[in-house]
């Protein structure tokens, strides 16, 4: 199934969100992309920030976000309220970051995880349900910290 995807990552991962979003647009999903578009450096913040707004106002469905390491950028996506991004290394963190997580964002490390892992991976991420029951009661505790830390 078709699903918008906005794309980001800084300098670190541009070579690496550029052939994910490449990758994306092939498998038939409609890529929104927010930067950066160069190796110049600038402060991943910025840009896991806008995926994260991208995917809570509504107008796209999923992220992919790019760093270093996709520590930074996925610290920083979710700090946009209602965001859950995942660091994912490889297909089983993608599938349990969709499943147990229901992430919205998938960040990935460009200097940490290869690109034919990282495009298995988002492959397993665009293509896994969340499987709600258990994992739901827990996600919605993570919601549940949310309101409460910002009351
Ligand atoms: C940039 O050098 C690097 O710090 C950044 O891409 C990321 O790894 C931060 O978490």
């Amino acid at each position: 199934m078709a699903v918008r995807v906005a794309v980001g990552s800084d300098h670190a991962g541009f070579r690496l969100k550029e052939m994910l979003g490449d990758h994306l647009r092939v498998s038939g999903h409609e890529v929104l992309d927010l930067g950066t578009h160069s190796e110049d450096p600038v402060d991943y913040p910025d840009y896991g920030a806008a995926v994260g707004r991208a995917v809570m106002s509504g107008s796209v469905e999923r992220g992919v976000c790019v760093c270093g390491t996709g520590i930074g950028i996925s610290i920083s996506a979710n700090k946009v309220t209602g965001v859950r991004a995942a660091s994912v290394h490889d297909v089983t963190s993608a599938r349990l970051a969709r499943q147990h997580n229901d992430a919205h964002i998938a960040c990935f490390g460009a200097r940490v995880t290869g690109p034919e892992v990282a495009k298995d991976a988002v492959d397993v991420f665009m293509g896994t349900a969340a499987e709600g029951g258990r994992h739901r009661v827990r996600v919605e505790k993570i919601a549940a910290i949310e309101a409460e830390e910002r009351s």
